[in-house]
């Protein structure tokens, strides 16, 4: 598991802003955060991805490159993976996109299930799939959305991304999910509240993001 806040860089000056209650009030400030967040995890992700080499003319000799191979799919979870979405596109520029609905559908009290709604996927098999969701509480809806991705195609792994986990969240993928998998954070928070918000988490990124629903 990679975690970028083990490190400090600016990228914990954008985590911290995106925590803080008196910035978040600034909106568009809150997306771009998760925004930076998804494009400095997506160079740290680039690390591990396919280069081929290649000889270029530049306007005074040819050189010697190093060329992404294969772009990833970058698959978010609706609403609040759309900031974060923007971010990795902003890096792998000509990456194809997915995307998936999945919801909270409350029961009796703080009880809940994972509702899947929309879903736009773009074929996967053999690809690199980078699963983009800012927020990895429970770990459910990413759980779902590798299960569903898994009955279209088979990628050849998939990448879940997150700015903020939890260890429960964690542990449900590492005991639920039977495919490869990577996990990058920007921090790993301590816990989950009785409604399974993150502590200290920051707050809901979907609402943060676009208001309330
Ligand atoms: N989703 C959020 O937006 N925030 C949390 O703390 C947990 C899930």
């Amino acid at each position: 598991m990679y975690i970028l806040d083990k490190e400090n860089s600016i990228a914990n000056h954008f985590l911290a802003e995106l925590r803080e209650i008196d910035i978040q009030k600034d909106r568009y400030r809150f997306r771009r955060n998760l925004e930076r967040i998804a494009e400095i995890l997506a160079y740290e992700i680039s690390k591990s991805l396919y280069f081929q080499n290649k000889e270029i003319q530049t306007p005074l000799e040819k050189t010697a490159v190093a060329l992404m191979h294969d772009f990833p799919v970058i698959v978010s979870v609706l609403r609040a993976g759309l900031p974060f979405h923007q971010g990795f596109l902003n890096i792998f520029d000509h990456a194809d996109s997915g995307f998936i609905g999945a919801y909270r559908k409350h029961g009796e009290g703080d009880e809940f299930e994972i509702a899947m709604g929309y879903e736009a996927l773009p074929p996967i098999s053999g690809r690199v799939v980078i699963l983009a969701d800012p927020m990895l509480a429970t770990g459910k809806s990413l759980i779902k959305a590798v299960e569903h991705i898994s009955k279209i195609g088979k990628p050849e792994k998939f990448i879940i991304a997150a700015a903020i986990g939890t260890p429960e969240g964690i542990q449900n993928l590492d005991e639920s999910l039977k495919v490869d998998f990577e996990v990058y954070l920007g921090s790993l928070d301590r816990e989950l509240n009785e409604k399974a918000y993150i502590l200290p988490g920051l707050g809901d990124a979907g609402d943060l993001s676009f208001g309330q629903k």
